[in-house]
């Protein structure tokens, strides 16, 4: 994007922003503001070498939203907000191990997510995402006019995203169940532009529908949403930190490291509730 003050390469043709140079412990106002526009237009901005502080990664959190604390995991002591997602060497399971969409189980999803990464296998271990505007725009207008009115319920007892973190949950997490229902497509409350909101990792049925009923259409909407075209790939280095916009991508972490450890912090920022 030209009309930035900091050097970025985008990183496919719909999502994806790579930035380099620039120290996200110093931004003042003019910067922050641009990282924002860059965040709406790109969806996912990877920022390269920053060296922070779990305290500076908070303040920076805070220069862009309100930070949240994630219900399932514990956080860093000293820093609830800051949960580390660790995949030990001896481990097989990855943390969120399938496509989705941050807590949509929650009444008021997080908006935002940034994951720092402070220790990286020496090859894999890479996250996936997909634009979920690119996704919703790219159907044909009888689809979109069908969507239109539906409503997905999600939730955080799904069998295979229950399997992705059962080792790490917070005692009495463990036995909690979060349930929502929001707009199978929502409008970004910042661009105004339509994305898909519904996610194989915690979409179970659509309101008013039983789960048979439902599976069909899910599972096109499923296969749909992470089309390679709209998808970039994001290789992380220590130092790394990437924030996406859950309202507008989905991410996967793909699980090919074994035997390597792999440590990220990663922050929320809260959300709006789902229009
Ligand atoms: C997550 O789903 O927040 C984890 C992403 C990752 O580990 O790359």
């Amino acid at each position: 994007m030209s009309n930035l003050p900091f050097a970025n390469d985008a990183i496919s043709p719909c999502i994806g922003l790579e930035i380099t140079g620039l120290d996200l412990n110093t931004l003042d106002d003019d910067t922050t503001a641009a990282v924002r526009q860059a965040f709406n237009d790109r969806h996912v901005l990877v920022f390269r070498d920053q060296d922070m502080t779990p305290e500076q990664q908070v303040r920076f959190a805070e220069r862009i939203g309100e930070p949240d604390i994630y219900p399932m995991v514990r956080g860093l002591d000293g820093f609830p907000m800051i949960t580390p997602i660790v995949k030990e060497a001896h481990e097989q399971v990855n943390f969120g191990g399938l496509w989705h969409s941050d807590t949509t189980y929650l009444e008021k999803p997080p908006m935002a997510t940034m994951l720092l990464a402070r220790e990286i296998p020496p090859v894999g271990g890479d996250t996936m995402f997909a634009s979920q505007v690119a996704a919703y725009d790219a159907l044909s207008d009888g689809m979109k006019a069908m969507l239109a009115p539906l409503k997905g319920v999600n939730s955080s007892s799904k069998a295979d995203v229950t399997r992705t973190r059962e080792d790490r949950v917070k005692g009495d997490e463990a036995k909690k169940s979060f349930d929502s229902v929001h707009p199978v497509v929502r409008t970004h409350p910042e661009t105004g532009r339509k994305a898909l909101y519904v996610n194989v990792g915690h979409t179970v049925r659509f309101d008013g529908f039983t789960e048979e009923e439902s599976a069909p259409l899910l599972a096109y909407l499923h296969r749909h949403q992470i089309r390679e075209e709209f998808q970039c790939r994001v290789r992380w280095r220590p130092g790394t930190l990437v924030m996406w916009d859950n309202r507008a991508a989905q991410h996967y972490p793909v699980n090919d490291y074994h035997g390597h450890r792999r440590e990220m912090h990663r922050i929320t920022l809260k959300g709006d509730r789902v229009a």
